[in-house]
């Protein structure tokens, strides 16, 4: 970014015309938004590209100038992704910088761009056009992330993890199950992207500063030729209206509190005390003291950046609670926290996708490390925990007895198993039996890791084979109701 300011004359500037004294360059710099603003340039373009050929359908400019307009701002397109723009701060804003640069390439014709039109209707649409864009980008990231989770939950559709409650041993489930989980809630997400594109896809141009323009203009045209919806129906609400970006930032916090969630699993389980899962070299570092660290840096910098997310949340609310009707100032700052928030996310989504994925096997090798699982240690964590107890208690309960004696009875066994320092399953039938004489020689398959998930074998519940009904139901729906094809609908 050129922050250069250049000895500008008064009429260089756009309102000059009023003023008896230049803004003070501090003051300058302190207004000036084309430091971050500069970002929505190919959007500015592209709006005003199809405000122009409108105002030359409708006879307001003449077609020449329509021409000289399409030809010179083409030019600073490519002049912009060349990197070759000069950025200048006394133009303030993207808008200023481009619209005096097409002045200078064409002359007249360039002035006459902004007739009908206001930096309030154009910020908003700069805007929207962005977000509708970077809303794709986000339902694309979580698709991707989705499907190595996918992947995952097929390779361990049957690995035995224990689940908690309470972040104690509750009972055994399926590691697929729990990863699952994750994948629904990721369903979810996209779906709020989906809808809140609906409501970001809509044109504020012809709203003028405030109250519309006595010119005749034709919105539905700029609509259809920006791929938008239809038009924001109130001027005053379509140059102020700012709850795309608040309904965008609140979907972002929402993945980043479950992407958070799922970093502080991947903390603990990749802790030597739990040792559930090792998370491949690439995505951690070591310690400079301490030789034996293997950091998990990325999944606590996802619970950080958590926080900065939900901060730009509160900014952008914040912004919006005392500004009346209509544009403010204020509105400037509304660019910043969405920008970060974009980025923050989209970069997160991308990381997860690659550290989540399985590891690259090619003849027998591994080719690129990936996410690993240590079965076995789930497993014996799985019956440390007494998991299987409530298996037990239904146990009885189908011999019979009344649910709450049989919960008590169980609590009975698990502390004599705990007193002798073993399992449910390697107490002798004479010794369960003295707790409910109604335990057979069948209670060993009901007191299994394997006998505890596969029972649990309805819609939602972790058996194995719910797992991959699940996996199935999921992969058909990303594929049938493609989110991104919806959301462009
Ligand atoms: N840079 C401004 C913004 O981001 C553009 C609109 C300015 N409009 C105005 N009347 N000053 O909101």
């Amino acid at each position: 970014m050129i922050e250069k300011t250049n000895s500008l004359n008064k009429k260089d500037t756009s309102w000059s015309g009023r003023f008896n004294e230049p803004v003070a360059e501090l003051v300058k710099k302190y207004t000036a938004s084309v430091g971050f603003d500069y970002r929505l340039a190919a959007y500015d373009i592209q709006g005003s590209l199809a405000h122009a050929k409108m105002l030359g359908a409708q006879g307001i400019i003449s077609l020449d100038d329509v021409k000289a307009i399409e030809q010179g701002l083409a030019e600073i397109l490519q002049e912009i992704e060349a990197g070759q723009f000069e950025w200048l701060l006394d133009l303030e804003d993207v808008h200023l910088n481009i619209e005096k640069r097409l002045t200078d390439k064409i002359g007249d014709a360039g002035k006459r761009l902004h007739t009908g039109r206001s930096r309030n209707d154009q910020v908003a649409t700069d805007v929207r056009l962005w977000l509708r864009a970077t809303t794709d980008q986000v339902i694309a990231g979580i698709t991707k992330l989705q499907a190595s989770l996918l992947d995952l939950a097929q390779a361990h559709f049957d690995t035995i993890i224990p689940g908690f409650t309470h972040l104690q041993v509750a009972q055994p489930v399926t590691f697929g199950h729990h990863l699952m989980a994750y994948v629904e809630m990721l369903k979810r997400d996209a779906a709020r992207f989906a809808d809140c594109r609906k409501r970001i896809n809509r044109l504020p141009l012809g709203a003028a500063a405030l109250a519309g323009t006595s010119y005749p203009i034709d919105r539905e045209m700029v609509a259809k030729t920006l791929g938008f919806d239809g038009v924001c129906e109130n001027s005053l609400d379509a140059v102020s209206d700012r709850d795309f970006a608040i309904e965008f930032t609140f979907a972002a916090s929402l993945v980043m509190t479950h992407l958070s969630r799922l970093s502080e699993e991947l903390i603990l389980w990749s802790s030597p005390r739990f040792a559930f899962v090792d998370i491949a070299d690439r995505f951690c570092t070591g310690s400079s003291i301490m030789p034996q660290k293997k950091n998990p840096d990325v999944p606590e910098l996802v619970r950080g950046k958590t926080g900065r997310v939900y901060g730009h949340l509160t900014a952008l609310l914040t912004l919006m609670k005392g500004q009346p009707l209509a544009y403010n100032k204020d509105n400037q700052e509304d660019k910043e926290p969405l920008f970060d928030t974009a980025d923050t996310l989209l970069v997160t989504l991308e990381i997860y996708a690659d550290m989540l994925r399985l590891p690259v096997v090619e003849g027998g090798k591994v080719v690129k490390a990936g996410f690993m699982v240590n079965k076995e240690n789930m497993r014996k964590a799985a019956f440390e925990g007494y998991a299987t107890a409530t298996d037990l208690a239904d146990y009885l309960v189908k011999k019979g007895m009344p649910f709450r004696d049989a919960h008590e009875a169980v609590a009975l066994a698990v502390r004599h198993a705990v007193d002798k320092k073993v399992d449910l399953s390697e107490l002798p039938l004479s010794t369960l039996q003295e707790f409910a004489t109604e335990i057979g020689e069948d209670v060993y398959s009901v007191l299994t890791l394997e006998g505890s998930v596969n029972s649990r074998n309805h819609i939602g519940g972790t058996a194995p084979a719910q797992v991959q009904a699940a996996i199935a139901r999921i992969q058909a729906e990303i594929v049938q109701n493609d989110l991104l094809v919806i959301a462009k609908k």
